[in-house]
């Protein structure tokens, strides 16, 4: 059986084993993943293998074990393939080899060529010994694949490891690795729902080398993209210029300006707003664009000029207006730079004038291009302050409620 001749509705995981005596514990993470109802695709590498018999990670996964780049039984890409299909890698143990090659983007095996090709999120499970992880090289690696984003780690934890001594190194428990990799995986609660989320800036043009823009990345709506449809959505993007990877399973949209990014989403919606059971709309779509758009560049002069704008339309409060019942279930965002009572009160605005469910309302400084976000998410009874959290996780508990509201 080949990654991709078996789609499968079921969650698909990458269990990835390296060359550490805790090795047979990813036996365990198997075991739990397989009875969590995942298909889970088993990889270890040449030194893992001196650790454990593939036969007994296969027997459990019910699928071959994975070792060969150049595997001539696999017609294609095998890492590629892997880095696909899989809605999580997990790395079961890690070694501090592992991590070093992780950290510096080797791909000289299978394992680091997929997690290089990897579209979900890694999670690794580092085992060695305590002087090799307090060692300067190892948490300079450490540092940069938490710097890099890409690499979650759990663990290690304090205790006994494999030659007696004490320290921290030892292997987080499997059934913790196992509960970790399943949360990020998710429940499939939003099996069949069509979720509709617009991301990123738009962009106004002036002439044909000039336009007027935002500082938004797209991060935040990529990453509820992501979500939902790892949750089981059928997920359409409608996507502003940014410079991200399509989540997988995901229909993107790409447009430029406000007036596109308003066309592109009423075709997603439908006109009657019956082709989509919730909207999340987290684009920054400029308020103005220039009255008009030279097709010639604009010449300098030695005079101060100003700027005519228009006002663009207001797609949330579009789409709002036009809702007759609860669907789609309405989301928008509020981006402010006032204290966290101004910020809230602009959103509580925001829910009545634009008639949306709920808003997620953030702080300028502590959004835009960061990996985490500071939100609040707002509703006509209350205000929910989550704190700082990665923006994949905020995206899940904006989901949830999108989840609730769709029940
Ligand atoms: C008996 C034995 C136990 C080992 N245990 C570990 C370990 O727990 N953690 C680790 O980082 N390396 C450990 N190593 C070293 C790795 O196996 C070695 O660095 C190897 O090159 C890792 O390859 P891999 O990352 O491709 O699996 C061990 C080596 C031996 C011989």
């Amino acid at each position: 059986m080949t990654p991709s001749s078996a789609p499968s509705a079921r969650p698909t995981i990458v269990l990835a084993v390296s060359g550490s005596i805790a090795a047979y514990k990813a036996v365990e993470v198997a075991r739990l993943l397989k009875k969590a109802g995942a298909r889970v695709l088993p990889v270890m590498t040449r030194s893992a293998k001196e650790f454990l018999g593939p036969s007994t990670l296969s027997g459990i996964c019910g699928e071959p074990v994975r070792e060969d780049m150049w595997d001539p039984s696999y017609a294609g890409e095998l890492h590629v393939e892997l880095g696909r299909s899989a809605d999580l890698v997990v790395i079961v143990p890690a070694t501090a080899d592992l991590l070093a090659r992780l950290a510096s983007g080797r791909a000289d095996d299978l394992l680091t060529a997929l997690a290089l090709c990897a579209r979900g999120p890694i999670l690794a499970a580092p085992a060695m010994h305590p002087r090799m992880w307090t060692h300067p090289a190892v948490a300079r690696n450490v540092a940069t694949l938490r710097a890099d984003g890409r690499v979650e780690l759990i663990g290690p934890v304090e205790g006994e490891v494999a030659s007696g001594e004490r320290g921290p190194g030892r292997m987080a428990e499997p059934a913790e690795i196992a509960e970790a990799a399943l949360a990020r995986i998710g429940p499939r609660d939003l099996d069949g729902r069509r979720i509709v989320v617009t991301a990123g800036p738009t962009v106004e043009d002036l002439d044909p080398v000039r336009f007027l823009s935002n500082r938004s990345t797209g991060k935040m709506g990529f990453a509820i993209a992501e979500r939902a449809a790892a949750r089981g959505a059928e997920v359409t993007l409608v996507a502003g210029p940014v410079s991200l990877e399509t989540p997988p399973r995901v229909k993107r949209v790409d447009v430029r300006g406000a007036l596109s990014m308003r066309s592109a989403l009423w075709e997603a919606l439908g006109e009657k707003l019956d082709l989509a059971d919730a909207l999340i709309m987290t684009a920054a779509v400029a308020d103005y664009r220039p009255a008009e758009e030279s097709a010639t560049k604009l010449k300098r002069s030695a005079e101060a000029t100003a700027l005519a704008l228009v006002p663009n339309p207001d797609l949330l409060a579009e789409v709002g207006a036009a809702r007759a019942g609860s669907r789609p279930v309405l989301v928008g965002f509020a981006v402010e730079t006032a204290d966290e009572a101004g910020v809230v009160a602009y959103a509580r605005g925001k829910l009545d004038k634009k008639r949306v469910d709920l808003v997620v309302a953030n702080h300028a400084k502590d959004s835009f291009g960061r990996e985490d976000n500071r939100a609040t998410i707002v509703t006509r009874d209350r205000a929910e302050a989550l704190g700082v959290l990665p923006k994949r996780e905020l995206a899940d508990r904006i989901l949830d409620r999108v989840a609730e509201g769709l029940r």
